[in-house]
């Protein structure tokens, strides 16, 4: 069972792509564990891609994250950060693949409309950034986990 962050990028809430980007992980059937609408300021969003600290893109990325409200959310499932990655589709929209949601929604790679972790570490490091412990359901223990069963 893994966790993985999600977020809904500046430009798939002023979009109006909150819901079908929500409805696209519930349908793959990963549940929603935590959800949240934000603002990220500059110093969390820094944090949050400091991988990326340096590179040519990271100044415009800080700002178009920090740019307008952002729905933030932690999904969990069997393999939850792959399926999520998969479910995205590739970093660049214009090579991302059909029925993903950049393949279907995006066009550049600058607004690409949602983020998710990219592998154990970070999902565990980006989870604990965005949310508190007990702001996250605890689907180990809740009645529906039987939907997950192999
Ligand atoms: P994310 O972290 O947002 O989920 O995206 P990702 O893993 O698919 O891609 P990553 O390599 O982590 O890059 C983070 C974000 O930076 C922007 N980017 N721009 N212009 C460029 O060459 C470039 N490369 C990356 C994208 O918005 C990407 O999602
Ligand atoms: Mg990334």
């Amino acid at each position: 069972m893994e966790r993985t962050l999600i977020i809904a990028k500046p430009d798939a809430v002023q979009r109006g792509l909150v819901g079908e980007l929500i409805a696209r992980f519930e349908r793959r059937g990963l549940k929603i564990v935590g959800l949240k609408l934000m603002n990220v300021n500059t110093a969390l969003a820094q944090e949050h891609y400091k991988e990326h600290t340096g590179k040519p893109f990271f100044g415009g990325l800080v700002s178009y994250i920090t740019g307008c409200p952002v729905v933030i959310m932690v999904v969990q499932g069997p393999n939850a950060i792959e399926i999520a990655r998969a479910t995205i589709g590739t970093t660049n929209p214009v090579a991302a693949a059909s029925g993903s949601i950049r393949g279907d929604l995006g066009v550049s790679i600058g607004r690409n409309l949602v983020h998710g972790s990219d592998g154990p570490q970070s999902a565990e490091r980006e989870v604990a950034l965005f949310f508190k412990s007990d702001e996250l359901l605890d689907y180990e223990r809740s009645a529906d986990r039987w939907i997950f069963e192999s």
